[in-house]
């Protein structure tokens, strides 16, 4: 496509500027937009939508809409949005920090909840109806498919279900992202649910573009702005210790018979230690790899880049801006050997079951029996959201969590007696890896967990304390098969939170 990126000329008269396009959505709608990490979010119509709702609320009009996404996305998107007090409801994971600060104060209702379920809860109906999709894309055919941007997200069931569609055409996405995505429309609800026919990462079983109904678009806004995502911290100490300890985990897996040598399809989580993992790989002696995941962060290109990972598979790029430019210079070469699916697919339990991926996630803390805390700060503060890690924890050929052994400088243990919140339960939990070392938690009883979690993955700081608690638990708890002592097990947070050391 020359010059314009709108083909279908029929659209011509629905291009108009951002805050025309933010004026069709009214007060209390509920808002599907694209964007996930910060990637492919809509730039424009929020920030104009945002500067609308503050100029209500100044008149003083209520203005709030419900707002769907893929996961997080940008500060234009929901920091904007947030800021302005506009979001009264929001799903399915968010990281700006002015949402967050607003959930945690009980200003808005945040559903967290698994990515995969998103979209089939949409069509399902559990979430009521959808008024707005805000989509971006790259580009829009003659025939009107429309050419997905660098995340694909929900975007395919908002486009469906929404009642009407407003398309961000971003002229700085790389016009050779087209025929890098695959998006699948063979879902089905119960009783008509059929497999998905994907047996292999870089299989591709769909179609290059969304299907949209253009009497459907009321508005296309055309913008040239950037993806907003952060440079990622370079490998600390603590980082390079979990990829070393997981990486002789891999050999020792491959010794035994247990893993091939090209390993299984990696899925990495989102943040530092999961991007250091993907960089660890990159001086491994696994050749061949594959990775069906959900974003794809700097580590992963540099693992393709380094000719180890052959394809990789995911919903969205999360790449630091540096990343995010190498990729643009090379989309061609890149476009061969990388996927971007919905995340219903992406994320899918029938794929990663099937597929046998090696989950590799962060946490906040995990407790002696291996039960994983992934979102709750001291059980009630919300961090980010469960993303995709349950996803793919309790589907995944083999589970792994890791952290540091204490956060906050020191001060607070992320190995503790009992996580005050629990996304993961033990039985989804197979790995647990710290700077310390790695616990394999397969085939042990929590009470060999409990041995086996303190000795090889707690910080010396805090390996008596556990110890004497285990001691006590052993003693004096009510049962046996978890050792707990409950009046105990949450003072250990209380602590933290009446010392104010949380703010360290
Ligand atoms: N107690 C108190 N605070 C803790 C803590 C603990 N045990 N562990 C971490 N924190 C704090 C950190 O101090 C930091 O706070 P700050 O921003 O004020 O400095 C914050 O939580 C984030 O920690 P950080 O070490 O920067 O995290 P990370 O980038 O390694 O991410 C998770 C860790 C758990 C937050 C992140 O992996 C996540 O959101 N996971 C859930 C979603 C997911 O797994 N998605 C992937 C699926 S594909």
């Amino acid at each position: 496509m020359s010059g314009s990126r709108i083909g279908l000329e029929s659209l011509a008269a629905r291009i108009m500027p951002a805050e025309a396009a933010a004026a069709l959505i009214a007060p209390g709608e509920t808002v599907g937009m694209s964007g996930f990490t910060g990637s492919g979010y809509p730039k424009a119509v929020p920030m104009a939508l945002a500067s609308r709702i503050e100029a209500e609320h100044a008149a003083g009009n209520p203005f709030r809409l419900r707002v769907w996404t893929g996961a997080s996305t940008g500060p234009e998107l929901d920091g904007a949005l947030a800021k302005a007090d506009g979001i009264e409801f929001r799903l399915p994971y968010n990281s700006d920090p002015i949402a967050r600060d607003k959930i945690n104060r009980g200003e808005m209702d945040y559903f967290d909840m698994h990515l995969s379920q998103v979209a089939p809860m949409a069509w399902q109906g559990f979430l009521g109806p959808l008024d707005t999709a805000i989509i971006e894309v790259s580009g829009i055919r003659p025939d009107g498919a429309l050419i997905p941007s660098s995340s694909v997200g929900n975007n395919k069931t908002w486009i469906d279900r929404a009642s009407k569609v407003i398309l961000e055409v971003n002229r700085w996405q790389n016009p050779a992202l087209e025929g890098m995505h695959d998006i699948y429309y063979g879902t089905a609800l119960p009783p008509n649910r059929v497999p998905i026919p994907l047996v292999r990462p870089d299989q591709r079983i769909g179609e290059a573009y969304f299907r949209c109904d253009p009497s459907k678009i009321v508005a296309v806004v055309e913008t040239d702005s950037p993806d907003r995502n952060l440079p990622f911290d370079a490998p600390g100490e603590d980082h390079r210790a979990i990829a070393g300890h997981l990486l002789e985990f891999f050999r020792h897996e491959v010794a035994r018979g247990r893993l091939p040598a090209s390993l299984l399809p990696l899925q990495s989580g989102v943040g530092n230690i999961a991007n250091a993992v993907m960089s660890g790989l990159v001086h491994g002696p696994f050749d061949n790899l594959t990775a069906f995941t959900e974003v794809l962060q700097d580590g992963m290109l540099e693992l393709m880049e380094s000719g180890k990972l052959l394809t990789a598979s995911a919903t969205a790029f999360s790449l630091s801006p540096e990343a995010a430019a190498a990729l643009n210079a090379d989309m061609v070469r890149f476009r061969e050997r990388l996927v971007l699916r919905p995340q219903e697919i992406s994320n899918h339990p029938e794929l990663i079951r099937r597929l046998g991926c090696i989950a590799m996630n962060g946490m906040i803390e995990a407790d002696i029996h291996g039960a994983v805390n992934s979102t709750h700060l001291m059980g009630s503060r919300i961090q980010n959201g469960i993303g995709g890690s349950g996803d793919f924890a309790r589907n995944a050929y083999v589970s792994i969590f890791m952290a540091p052994s204490t956060a906050k400088g020191g001060k607070i243990s992320t190995i503790v007696p009992k996580a005050p919140h629990v996304d993961h339960i033990n039985q989804d939990v197979q790995i647990l890896v710290t700077e310390q070392g790695l616990a394999d938690l397969r085939g042990l009883s929590p009470r060999q967990r409990a041995e086996v979690i303190i000795e090889n993955c707690s910080h010396p700081d805090y390996r008596p304390a556990l110890k004497d608690y285990l001691a006590r638990a052993r003693r004096d708890s009510y049962g046996q098969q978890s050792p707990t002592l409950l009046d105990e097990a949450f003072a250990w947070h209380q602590r933290f939170v009446e010392t104010g050391d949380m703010r360290g």
